[in-house]
């Protein structure tokens, strides 16, 4: 089955007794436990809706089918998704390698890690090339990268850094929340572990928060499975429900708001209160090629980021003169944001370094929502006039 299919029927789900097939909300704490102990349909014994819940279950099957993994299991976020894969594979004295752009509360929780165990987080240029030199040079034990990187949208190249990981023996965990599964499935490139935001394009309506983590093994599934028992971070039923009903748009979500996002990039190109556009889409773009290779279909994404002449004080003005595109640190929902990186999402990641990397006091990240696309392109442009 094609991913479309796969959103809409991958759950799997049937009640034999009212010949229910939509998911409904199993909203129990608890479930009947008597001698053994009842089987839930992945396996696990089925008591506590800590452990495991039918809902969660069938949001589970549709994300594994769609990222091509062997099962999934959701969390009540992406950084709790983040946290327990993450404690589940450090050991004392592992190394961590990750880029210097990535998602800042990762590299928070990396750092914190570092400070309270016996963890080293190695920091890398976020480029393929200098990711493989390092991961050669240094010998980490989990690589982890995000397919698209936020906020200025490089691209790495997944498969080669699959590759290095797997020929040294070290973990690659590949955070793939704004490629989705539409664009990529970093588990057939020998990725261990994919992990989403389900907050952003799974859900897509920026009005739940969820997380996802995505094995590739029965092994992984046991060490996950327990750790989020133990940890206590998993989703809950509602936010599923929720789930499960936003995923069966994502592809006609993403086509669509990649191919504005797109004009909006093109728009913006020529526009003269605008410094540089980060889109990989962009003929232009250093990223386009990696992007043609990898990506599954010539789209490139909905977020576009730019920076715009006359720093933080441009910013505070289109901020405050947007009206259909809100200001908000979000992505991936039908409405459009606006979001100003350094008070957000790069927030954690020390200035110097920001500074090297783009991420300066002019640049926005524009998450493109469901709207009309001329709206929005009209809107930005009387945004940009101000300044
Ligand atoms: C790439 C990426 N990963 C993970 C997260 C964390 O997800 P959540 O906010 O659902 O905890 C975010 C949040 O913005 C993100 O952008």
């Amino acid at each position: 089955m094609r991913e479309e299919t796969l959103s809409v029927h991958g759950h799997e789900y049937f009640d034999e007794e009212y010949g229910v097939f939509i998911p409904p909300i199993y909203l129990s704490a608890i479930f009947e436990q008597k001698i053994p102990t009842r089987q839930s349909r992945r396996g696990t014994e089925l008591k506590y809706s800590r452990e495991e819940n039918p809902t969660v279950y069938s949001f589970e099957k549709i994300i594994a089918k769609l990222e091509k993994g062997f099962d999934a299991l959701a969390f009540n976020s992406g950084m709790s998704s983040i946290s327990a894969t993450l404690i589940a594979l450090t050991k004392s004295g592992s190394k961590i390698l990750v880029p210097y752009e990535m998602y800042g509360t990762t590299i928070q929780l990396i750092d914190l890690l570092q400070q309270k165990f016996d963890v080293k987080k190695i920091s890398v240029y976020p480029d393929t090339k200098d990711i493989i030199e390092e991961i050669k040079r240094s010998g980490p034990d989990i690589v982890f990268i995000e397919t698209i990187t936020n906020p200025t949208l490089r691209i790495f190249d997944v498969p080669e850094i699959a590759k290095t990981c797997n020929d040294l023996g070290c973990s690659l965990i590949v955070d793939n929340t704004f490629a989705t599964p539409i664009l990529y499935n970093p588990i057939e490139h020998d990725a261990r572990i994919v992990i989403h935001s389900v907050t952003k394009y799974i859900a897509g309506h920026n009005d739940i928060i969820g997380g996802v983590v995505v094995v590739k093994n029965q092994e992984d599934l046991n060490l996950l499975w327990d750790w989020r028992r133990i940890l206590g971070g998993i989703m809950q039923p509602f936010e599923a429900y929720m789930a499960i009903r936003g995923v069966k748009t994502l592809k006609i979500r993403f086509e669509k708001t990649s191919n504005s996002a797109k004009a909006i990039a093109e728009f913006l190109k020529d526009h003269s209160a605008v410094k540089e556009v980060y889109y990989p889409g962009l003929d232009e773009s250093p990223y386009k090629p990696v992007a043609d290779k990898m990506f599954k279909q010539k789209i490139y994404g909905g977020v576009v980021s730019f920076e715009v002449r006359g720093g933080a004080s441009s910013v505070d003005k289109i901020l405050r003169k947007v009206k259909i595109i809100k200001p908000s640190p979000s992505l991936g929902g039908s409405e459009s944001l606006l979001t100003y990186p350094i008070i957000s999402a790069s927030k954690y990641i020390p200035e110097e370094i920001r500074k090297r990397l783009g991420i300066t006091d002019g640049l926005l990240r524009l998450s493109v929502g469901l709207e009309d696309t001329e709206d929005l392109i009209e809107d930005l442009s009387q945004a940009l006039s101000t300044i």
